[in-house]
C-alpha cells in the first residue's frame, strides 16, 4: 500500500505552486457560455470525417466473416472485379505486407482494439473479420461488388461461449499493467461471521458502440504524407500507430479531427484505417471508408459481458466488516482490455475487511474495448444494488446506509482524498428529490395500473491525468492568444471551456482566444479519454502560461513597471500582466511586445507528471436518484423522474457539464434497461448489428433529468476541477435497478431489466 505524504495543501501537484484558477470565483470561470461550435453545428457547417472532398476520391466497401476462426478455404473476387466502377478488390493476397499494429497504450497494457496482423493472411479470428475491401468510383457500386464476392471457410471450434470457457478456467484480469485484485484482511472469513449479510450474482451483457456519426476515414497518400480526415478522439495515438504500421516517420501521419459525432471510447484506431490507406496506396487515389452501422458492430469493440458476485457482511448498525466484489468478464487472447468493474469498490466504502477480484476468460470475438466509463459502469450496477439489497436486509434507509460507511481514507490504498464532498451530494440530492417520501416497503405506491418506486446509488469515476500533454502558445502584439494542442471536442465543449479557462487564465476576452486542436501535428499527446482530457489540457496551459510569463518578464526588461519581479509575484488582468498584490504595477501585452519589437511571442511547455495521483485518492462522485413507473399488467419499466447530485470538483461551465451529467444518465438508463448484443455463443455472431435491434433511449424514455453539483473545488487539481464526462453512466443503472425493487419488490440482477422480467 502507498503511503501517505503531507504536502501543501494549495498545491495542485506535490510540492508545486497553487493553481490560481482554483479559487478564481468571478469572471469566466463557472459561467454557462454557450459552445462556440452550436452555430457550426445546427447550420450543417461543421466538416466531419466523411465530409472532406478530395479529388478523385474512391469510395470503400468491407466483405465480413461469418466464422468465428479458422481459414480462408477460397475467395472468389472475379465478378466483383468485373462489376461496374471497381478500381480495385483488396484480398490478404493482394494487400501490401503491413508491420504488425502496435497494442494501443501497450505500454500501459491497457489495450483497446488489438494487435492481429491486417489482412496479412488467410487466417480468421472474430465472426465479422474484414476479408476483403473494394474501392469504387461510387458507394453503391462498392456495396453491391461487395455482394458478389464469394467465399468459403475451413472452419474450426471458436471459443465463442462465456459459460464454457469460464467452466475451462479463468485468470486474473490486469488493467493499465496492475492486476484486478485487491486484499485488506479476511473479507470471506468476516463475511460468514457478518450477523447481516447479502450474497448475490450479478450479470451484465455485451454492449456495443452507437455513437451517431458512423466510423469513417476520408484518406489520402500525399507524397510521402499520409494525410488522415477521421473521427478521433486521440489523433496523435492514431498517427502514431499507422505510422508504425505502414513504416513513416511519425511526421509523415497527419490525423486531423475537427468534430466528432460521439465517441464514447469507440472512436480509436481500428481495423478499417488501416485497410482504407493500404487500399489507398495500392491505387494511388484518395479513399472514402464510412462504415455501415453493421460495420460498426463487426469492426470496432464494445463493452465485455460480466458475472459479478457482490457479498456484504455489516453489523446490526450497518457498517460494514466484509466487502467482496469478484467475478468473471471476457477479452480476446489479442488485445487487453478486460472489464474492470472493481476500480468503484476500491475507494467505496469503509469495510473492515475487503477481497475484490478480476477473472478473465478469452473468447474468440472482436477486440472488446473502452465503452463510457469502462469497469465503473457495470462495477457500480452490482456493487450499489447489493447496498440497497442490505438497506433493505437491515431496514436502514439507503442514503443513510452509505453515508455510515463513509470512510475517511482510501479504504484499498490508505491514501488521503484529495477532496470528498459525496455526504453533501447525498443531502442536497435528497432534499430536492423528496427522497423523505419514499415509502420503503416494496410495492406498495401504486397510481392506477403503475407501480411507483424510487431508488438511489453512488456514482464515481476516477480522476486521471495521461502524462504526454504539451501546448504551444502564441501571444501576438495585436492582443490574440492562440493555442495548439493536439486534443479532441467530441461534443462534451472541450473548446468552448478551454477557451474560457484561458481567456481568464491571460486576462483577455473570450474573442481574443483561438483554440486550435484535433490535428495530430499540434503538440502533446492528449487523448479524449478516461475523463480525464480537461485536467490534461489545463496542465498543459499552466505549463504554457508560466513559461509565457517567465518570457514577457525577461522581454519586459527594466523599463517597464513590472521590472524585478519574478513569474510566481504576477499575474494576468486587462490584457497584461500586474504585481498580484499591487496590481497598479502593470503593462499590457502590446506594450512590452511592442518595446521588444516582437510581433509575437511564442512558447511551447510540458507539464510536470501526474504525480497527483501518487498522493491522494482523487476521483469524481455523485448521488443518483431515480423514480419509476411499472406498469403492473405489462411489466412494462419507466424512468419518470432523475436526479444526479454530483462532486466533481470544481464545475468550469455549468452549461457543458450539465450536458455531459444528462448524457452518462441517459447512457446508464439504457444500460439499465434496453442496451444488450445478442451475440450468438454457438458461433460468435452479433445478431442485432443495427439501431433498430439494438435498443437505446429515444426521447420518448428520457423523462427531464435534474442534475446539481458540489461546486467545491479540488485543490489538487488544475483549475480545481475533477472529470465530468463518464460520471453520469455510474451509479444510474443501479438506482433504476433499485427503484423498480421498490416499485415492485422483485430484485432483477441481470441486465437489462426488461418488461419480462418484471411481468
Ligand atoms: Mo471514454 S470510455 O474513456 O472515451
Amino acid at each position: 500500500m502507498a503511503k501517505a505524504v503531507a504536502l501543501a495543501p494549495d498545491s495542485w501537484i506535490p510540492g508545486g505552486e497553487p493553481d490560481p484558477m482554483i479559487e478564481h470565483r468571478h469572471g469566466l470561470i463557472g459561467k454557462p457560455i454557450s459552445r462556440l461550435d452550436g452555430p457550426l453545428k445546427v447550420t450543417g457547417s461543421a466538416p466531419f470525417a466523411a465530409e472532406f472532398p478530395m479529388h478523385g476520391m474512391v469510395y470503400a466497401a468491407i466483405a465480413y466473416s461469418t466464422v468465428a476462426k479458422g481459414r480462408i478455404a477460397t475467395l472468389d473476387t472475379t465478378a466483383a472485379e468485373a462489376s461496374s466502377g471497381v478500381v480495385l478488390v483488396m484480398t490478404h493476397r493482394t494487400a501490401p505486407r503491413l508491420k504488425p499494429t502496435p497494442l494501443f497504450m501497450s505500454a500501459a497494457k491497457a489495450a483497446g482494439g488489438d494487435n492481429l496482423p491486417v489482412m496479412q493472411d488467410e487466417r480468421i479470428h472474430w465472426n465479422g473479420q474484414p476479408l476483403a475491401v473494394v474501392l469504387a468510383e461510387t458507394q453503391e457500386e462498392a456495396d453491391h461488388a461487395i455482394s458478389l464476392i464469394r467465399v468459403t471457410y475451413e472452419s474450426e471450434a471458436a471459443e465463442t461461449d462465456f459459460a464454457q470457457a469460464e467452466a475451462r478456467g479463468t485468470r486474473t484480469a490486469a488493467f493499465m499493467g496492475q492486476p484486478l485484485h485487491d486484499a485488506k484482511g479476511d473479507a470471506e472469513v468476516a463475511l460468514a461471521e457478518a450477523p447481516v449479510k447479502v450474497d448475490a450474482v450479478y450479470t451484465t451483457p455485451r454492449h456495443n458502440h452507437n455513437p451517431i456519426e458512423l466510423h469513417a476515414v476520408t484518406l489520402a497518400w500525399q507524397g510521402e504524407t499520409l494525410r488522415v480526415h477521421d473521427t478521433q478522439q486521440m489523433v496523435a495515438h492514431a498517427a502514431w500507430t499507422l505510422a508504425q504500421v505502414f513504416e513513416l516517420s511519425e511526421e509523415q501521419v497527419v490525423v486531423t479531427s475537427p468534430f466528432v459525432g460521439g465517441g464514447f471510447g469507440s472512436k480509436t484506431l481500428w481495423q478499417h484505417h488501416i485497410l482504407a490507406a493500404a487500399a489507398g496506396k495500392l491505387v494511388g487515389r484518395p479513399v472514402r471508408l464510412v462504415l455501415s452501422r453493421e460495420g460498426v458492430y463487426r469492426v470496432v469493440g464494445g463493452r465485455s459481458p460480466t458475472k459479478q458476485r457482490v457479498a456484504l457482511g455489516s453489523d446490526p448498525h450497518g457498517r460494514l466488516t466484509a466487502l467482496i466484489h469478484s467475478g468473471v468478464t471476457a477479452k480476446t487472447p489479442h488485445n487487453g482490455m478486460p472489464e474492470p468493474f472493481i476500480l468503484p469498490t476500491r475507494s467505496a466504502y469503509a469495510s473492515e475487511t475487503i477481497l475484490l477480484d478480476v477473472q478473465q476468460v478469452e473468447l474468440d470475438m472482436l477486440g472488446n474495448t473502452f465503452m463510457r466509463a469502462p469497469g465503473e459502469a457495470v462495477g457500480t450496477f452490482a456493487l450499489e444494488c447489493a447496498l440497497d439489497e442490505l438497506a433493505h436486509e437491515l431496514g436502514i434507509d439507503p442514503v443513510e446506509l452509505r453515508i455510515r460507511n463513509e470512510p475517511k481514507e482510501d479504504p484499498t490504498s490508505g491514501l488521503p482524498f484529495s477532496a470528498r464532498h459525496i455526504v453533501e451530494a447525498w443531502q442536497a440530492g435528497a432534499e430536492r428529490f423528496g427522497w423523505s417520501r419514499r415509502n420503503p416497503q416494496p410495492g406498495a405506491v401504486r397510481d392506477g395500473e403503475w407501480l411507483v418506486g424510487m431508488g438511489c446509488a453512488t456514482g464515481t469515476y476516477p480522476y486521471y491525468r495521461m502524462p504526454g500533454g504539451a501546448a504551444r502558445l502564441t501571444l501576438t502584439r495585436d492582443g490574440q492568444a492562440i493555442v495548439d494542442i493536439a486534443a479532441h471536442e467530441m461534443g462534451m465543449g472541450t473548446a468552448t471551456v478551454q477557451t474560457q479557462v484561458t481567456a481568464e487564465r491571460l486576462g483577455l476576452p473570450m474573442e481574443k482566444i483561438r483554440f486550435n486542436y484535433g490535428d495530430s501535428t499540434l503538440p502533446g499527446v492528449v487523448m479524449a479519454g478516461g475523463s480525464q482530457q480537461t485536467a490534461a489540457i489545463g496542465a498543459s496551459m499552466i505549463a504554457v502560461y508560466n513559461k509565457l510569463v517567465a518570457e514577457l518578464l525577461t522581454l519586459a526588461g527594466n523599463d517597464s513597471p513590472l521590472a524585478g519581479l519574478k513569474a510566481e509575484d504576477v499575474g494576468a488582468r486587462n490584457a497584461g500582466l500586474c504585481k498580484r498584490d499591487a496590481p497598479e504595477r502593470f503593462e499590457t501585452y502590446a506594450s512590452i511586445l511592442s518595446r521588444a519589437q516582437r510581433e509575437a511571442l511564442t512558447v511551447e511547455a510540458a507539464p510536470p507528471q501526474p504525480l497527483e495521483i501518487m498522493h491522494w485518492s482523487m476521483h469524481s462522485h455523485a448521488a443518483m436518484f431515480c423514480e419509476v413507473r411499472v406498469n403492473a399488467v405489462t411489466g412494462e419499466p419507466r424512468v419518470s423522474r432523475f436526479l444526479g447530485s454530483f462532486d466533481c470538483g470544481r464545475i468550469l461551465n455549468p452549461k457543458t457539464a450539465a450536458s455531459q451529467f444528462r448524457g452518462g444518465i441517459i447512457m446508464g438508463m439504457g444500460l439499465a434497461l434496453m442496451e444488450e448484443t445478442q451475440f450468438d455463443e454457438r458461433n460468435g455472431r452479433v445478431m442485432n448489428p443495427s439501431l433498430a435491434e439494438y435498443h437505446v433511449p429515444v426521447h420518448l424514455d428520457v423523462p427531464e433529468i435534474d442534475v446539481i453539483w458540489t461546486d467545491i473545488p479540488d485543490p489538487h487539481t488544475p483549475m480545481g476541477a475533477r472529470g465530468v464526462g463518464e460520471i453520469g453512466i455510474t451509479g444510474t443503472g443501479a438506482a433504476v435497478a433499485n427503484a423498480i425493487f421498490n416499485a415492485t419488490g422483485k430484485r432483477v440482477r441481470d441486465l437489462p431489466i426488461t418488461l419480462d422480467k418484471l411481468m
